[in-house]
């Protein structure tokens, strides 16, 4: 245990907050449960639609690709899209503990399996989600991982915020797009995650229009490396409606985010 960190075995338990308790012990019990997973890495950024999910999958299979074993968890609980971007159209798995179901290799989770009907909106509160987020790290059946890609859904609370306490994570990858309010709200993201002691593996443009300017910005403020950009590109849009994955698709997508997976691994 590092200095100045909190150990719960030399403090005075009946001044401490009963509930920070609960979080130490259940941070605990996590990271045992996860103990197969050698990586775990968030895609995040607070800013809605810049572009999270499609570099999360990208990146799954980009390292996946690679040759490595790879799982993806959709964090967005109540606004499920991995399935919807990787084309996953199955019954839903009702194993339990959860399984989660491979999809051209990737191991992959998400609410969106739970519900026959995926067009109904999935209306719950804070406490809900956070208990089917735990879920998907405590109880489902990974197995040996080399990375596990999280996908977070965008703001600061609920989901992002029970992860940053509970999970293990080695770090995040930030998105932004070049535009000036998507970098103050992909800053935000950094501080959040610095402030829970987390590593920043760096930041990508996303949308770009190849100058680089929204990550430039965030990795100047956060002292991040910029991981690289990858272009406003109609293919990428219309191949993810499709439920096609573009680095499984296109050549040129592929490479900019192996150039770019090469930078964090
Ligand atoms: N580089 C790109 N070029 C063109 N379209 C893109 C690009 N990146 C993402 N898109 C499209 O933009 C839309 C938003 O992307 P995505 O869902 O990945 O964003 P998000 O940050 O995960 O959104 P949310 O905050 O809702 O979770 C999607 O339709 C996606 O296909
Ligand atoms: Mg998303």
């Amino acid at each position: 245990m590092a200095e100045g960190e909190f150990n719960p075995e030399n403090a005075d338990l009946k001044k401490i907050d009963p509930s920070f308790l609960a979080v130490i012990k259940q941070r605990e019990e996590l990271k045992k449960s996860l103990s197969g997973i050698k990586h775990k890495i968030g895609v995040y950024s607070a800013k809605g639609g810049v572009g999270k999910t499609t570099t999360a999958v990208n990146i799954a299979y980009t390292l996946s690709g690679m040759g490595y074993k790879v799982g993806l968890v959709d964090a967005d609980i109540d606004t499920p899209n991995i399935t919807y971007f990787v084309g996953y159209k199955d019954v839903p798995a009702r194993d339990y503990p959860l399984q989660p179901a491979e999809v051209n290799g990737v191991k992959i989770i998400s609410t969106a399996m739970f519900f026959t009907d995926t067009s109904k909106p999935i209306i719950w509160r804070g406490p809900m989600l956070t208990k089917m987020l735990k879920e998907f790290f405590v109880d489902t059946k990974w197995g040996e991982l080399d990375y596990l890609i999280i996908d977070l859904p965008p703001g600061s609370s609920d989901a992002p915020l029970t992860l940053m306490q509970l999970i293990p994570l080695d770090g995040f990858v930030l998105v932004t797009t070049p535009q000036h309010i998507s970098a103050i709200n992909t800053i935000k993201s950094g501080v959040m995650a610095k402030k829970f002691g987390l590593a920043l593996l760096g930041v990508i443009e996303n949308m770009s229009n190849g100058v680089p300017k929204g990550a430039k910005e965030v990795s100047e403020a956060l002292g991040c490396e910029m991981l690289g950009m990858v272009n406003l590109d109609l293919n990428i849009g219309e191949l993810s409606d499709l439920g096609k994955v573009p680095v499984l698709e296109d050549e040129r997508i592929k490479g900019v985010f192996i150039d770019i997976v090469k930078k964090f691994i």
